[in-house]
Parts: structure tokens; C-alpha cells; sequence
């Protein structure tokens, strides 16, 4: 099957972007494997024609509207987030009607249509670089209740909440953190901001899920407790092979991060199954909000 696909990606001129939940064989064949801000840049960047996104729906609506002429591949179309279907663009109609003027600093991890109502985007990478870099003193922040948590901390300015969250990183509790520290005693524990804040304020750092494998690259200790999807630990030791990594809790498996399987990849790339495409209404003010922030963290 790898055969096929490395000559099917050929074929197509295709690049295969895979982020790092994505299973390990997804990873191991993909031209470069990262987190949500790492595969948008990678995705505005590209020469290649075709983007064969191994992700989630929101990925690659990213990808198709910052490189709109090029064709981008979802190999599971019903590959969704949880997280992003808690806002549509009526409701935060609604709420912008409500609150006095202020910017939308909206998570990547949402639909291109609350993207285009946008004032810019962010990621886990550069949530709180976002928040800081605006000119106001107050910000409305969607849909990750969490992360707006953890960058109003990190900000003088006022922070209004969207009441979304990621049902896989909410789940995490202390007591889990607190149980995974008595087991591990000389591990570090990194969390993503997804994760609650009474979870967050147990993290030694709070980190994106690339972050968090630049980390343990640098970092003197040898052993970690890792607060993210458990689809990470796979290129945490495959970057760190001499080092440890356990699960903050092995109940944190995304479903839909799951379901690409390599023989839906070729499928995909054969027969040009999985079209997304942001429609032109929608991409160009879209495109604004996710370029702004790509600018700012280049
Ligand atoms: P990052 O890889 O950008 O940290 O995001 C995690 C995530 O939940 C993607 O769905
Ligand atoms: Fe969405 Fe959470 Fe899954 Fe990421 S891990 S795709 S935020 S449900």
C-alpha cells in the first residue's frame, strides 16, 4: 500500500500533510507530519497541486483557503471536531450583536464560515501572541473555552468566552494528572491548552502538540506525562527514542483523528475522492483571518 501511495502522490504532484494524532503509519509515509499552525504554513507554501490532508475537516478547509487554487483531499470526509461544530457563523452572529465592537480571535479548529466573521485566527502554538498583538482592550475569543482561559491569564486584556471545548483534552481532570504524577514521580508533565485550567495549573508547560516534541528534544528529563490526544506519544518517541513518555490518561483518543486509514489515502488520490473547497464568499474574508495570523508567525 505504501508503494501505491508514494506513486499515486507523484502522479497527482500531491503532498500528503498529516498532523501528529494522525495514526503511525499515516505519519510515517506523510511529506511532513506537525501541528495545526506547522500544516497551515506548510499548506500556504506548497508548490504541489494536490494537498492530501490526513486531519480533520477543519485542516483542510484551512488548506483550501489559503491555497484556493489548489485541489485539497480529505480521504474521510465524516473526519469532523466536535470542538469546531460548538459555534456556526448564526450564533456568533448573534453574539456580536450583542457585545460592544471588539476583535474575534477565532481557533483554527472551527468551520470556514466562523473564520470569515473573524478578525484573525490562532492556534495552541500562538494563542496568547495573538490576544497580545491586537490593538483593544477587550477580545471576544472562539470556540475553545479553555484556551481563552489559559491566554486570558497570560493578558491584560479583557477576555469574553465562548463556551466551546474539545470533549477529548475537558476530560482530563487533577485527580488523573494528580494519580499520573504518583506513578511517574520524576516525570515532567506537559499539557496542552485545550486542557481545563485546574489541569493547566498542574503543567511544568503548556504546549501545542509540536511544542510539546521540541520540548522533550530539549528538555535535560528523561521521562513525561503528556496531557494531549494520545495519538502523540507515537512521534514523542520516534523523536525521543532514549526517553519515556506516559499518557496523562488513555481515555484521550480522538475518534475522528482515528479514522484516515492509508487505504482510504489511495483511494483518495486515485480516484480525487474528498474534494474540500471553501466556497469564494467564504475563503476570502477567511483567507484575512488566517492570513494575519500566519504573518504574525512567520
Ligand atoms: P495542535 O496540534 O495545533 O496543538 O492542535 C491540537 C488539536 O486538537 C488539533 O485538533
Ligand atoms: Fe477536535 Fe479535540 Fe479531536 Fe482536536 S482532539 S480534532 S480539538 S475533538
Amino acid at each position: 500500500m505504501n508503494e501505491k501511495i508514494k506513486n499515486l502522490l507523484k502522479k497527482r504532484k500531491a503532498i500528503m500533510l498529516a498532523h501528529n494524532y494522525q495514526p503511525p503509519e499515516i505519519q510515517d509515509l506523510a511529506d511532513l507530519c506537525g501541528d495545526s499552525l506547522e500544516l497551515s504554513i506548510k499548506a500556504a507554501q506548497t508548490d504541489a497541486e494536490v494537498i492530501v490532508f490526513c486531519g480533520v475537516h477543519f485542516m483542510a478547509e484551512t488548506a483550501s483557503i489559503l491555497s484556493p487554487d489548489k485541489t485539497v483531499l480529505l480521504p474521510r470526509k465524516d473526519a469532523g471536531c466536535p470542538m469546531a461544530d460548538m459555534i456556526t457563523p448564526e450564533a456568533l452572529k448573534v453574539s456580536l450583536d450583542e457585545l460592544t465592537s471588539m476583535p474575534v480571535v477565532t481557533y483554527v479548529n472551527s468551520s470556514a464560515s466562523v473564520k470569515a466573521l473573524s478578525t484573525i485566527c490562532c492556534t495552541s502554538a500562538n494563542a496568547i501572541k495573538v490576544v497580545n498583538s491586537l490593538d483593544a482592550t477587550e477580545v471576544l475569543m472562539t470556540p475553545d473555552r479553555n484556551l481563552a482561559k489559559h491566554a486570558a491569564s497570560h493578558t491584560s486584556k479583557k477576555i469574553h468566552i465562548w463556551d466551546g471545548y474539545c470533549p477529548i483534552h475537558d476530560i482530563l481532570t487533577p485527580e488523573d494528572v494528580k494519580k499520573a504524577k504518583q506513578e511517574h514521580q520524576d516525570a515532567v508533565f506537559v499539557a496542552h491548552p485545550e486542557c481545563r485550567p485546574e489541569v493547566l495549573a498542574l503543567a511544568d508547560n503548556v504546549l501545542s502538540t509540536s511544542g510539546m516534541i521540541r520540548y522533550a528534544r530539549k528538555s535535560k528529563n528523561s521521562a513525561f506525562i503528556v496531557g494531549t490526544e494520545v495519538g502523540l506519544l507515537y512521534p514523542l518517541k520516534k523523536a525521543n527514542p532514549d526517553k519515556n513518555f506516559y499518557p496523562a490518561s488513555r481515555t484521550m483518543e480522538c475518534p475522528d483523528m482515528k479514522k484516515i486509514t492509508l487505504h482510504d489515502v489511495a483511494r483518495s488520490l486515485e480516484f480525487m475522492e474528498g474534494q474540500v473547497k471553501v466556497p469564494e464568499n467564504i475563503q476570502r474574508p477567511a483567507l484575512i483571518a488566517v492570513q494575519r495570523m500566519i504573518d504574525l508567525s512567520l
